[in-house]
């Protein structure tokens, strides 16, 4: 599990008291880290895995949208909360997300899948359905982009949770300023700072910010 900012002895306690990841999601975690290496650091935790999970069962989408789908934890997480809803994947590379279609298919849900490879601007600039989840974990430099797309076709009470939105808690500290953490930064100032929403930054993982239309 992701636990950057909470006392270590407090993530083992909240981890003992997580429910864990069940064997289908642990052989894909295992799968990634053996197939992917160093990237494999960009899979979601199970924790987050349960929270997205949950937040579909309580949005009830039609249509969700994922930017950033890997090898499809975070798809597999999302695609099992819903209940007659589709998700759309979106991502640049057929060779993680051949990983992800085989555990879509194992998990029997890939009849609610639909993946599109490419740029996610450009093919989220295509979608022209109205949105009313979606999971934004791509890089972090067009997060602006993928922000201003997303919030333009989510429908009053849709929401958008952003991944890695607190960067190890770097983004509070002055002190760093590598790209990411400025592009990170940049994002959060944009979108509280944008009246057409309303927000909430959790610190799970390595930050996790909900944004509701209103
Ligand atoms: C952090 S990972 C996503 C992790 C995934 N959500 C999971 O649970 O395993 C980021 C993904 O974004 C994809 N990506 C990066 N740049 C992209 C772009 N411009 N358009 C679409 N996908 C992109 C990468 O190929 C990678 O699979």
């Amino acid at each position: 599990m992701k636990a950057y900012l909470l006392d270590p002895a407090v993530a083992q306690y909240v981890f003992a008291h997580t429910t864990p990841p069940d064997p289908l999601l642990e052989e894909l975690a295992k799968e990634t880290a053996e197939a992917t290496g160093d990237a494999a650091g960009m899979q979601i935790s199970p924790d987050q895995g349960n929270f997205l999970t949950m937040i579909t069962q309580l949005v009830a989408p039609q249509v969700v949208v994922e930017v950033g789908t890997f090898t499809g934890y975070s798809s597999v997480c999302i695609a099992r909360g819903l209940t007659g809803g589709r998700l759309h994947c979106f991502d640049v590379s057929e060779e993680w997300t051949s990983i992800a279609r085989r555990y879509w298919h194992q998990a029997g849900v890939e009849d609610r899948i639909t993946l599109t490879l490419g740029p996610a601007l450009e093919t989220l600039a295509a979608f022209d359905q109205p949105i009313d989840l979606a999971f934004l974990d791509a890089d972090k430099g067009n997060y602006p982009g993928y922000y201003e797309l997303l919030v333009n076709r989510l429908r009053p009470g849709g929401l958008i949770v952003a991944d890695n939105t607190l960067r190890r808690g770097w983004v509070a500290d002055p002190a760093h300023d590598e790209t990411t953490t400025v592009e990170i930064r940049e994002f959060n100032d944009l979108v509280i700072e944008d009246p057409r929403v309303t927000v909430l930054m959790l610190p799970v993982a390595d930050g996790m910010t909900l944004i509701r239309k209103n």
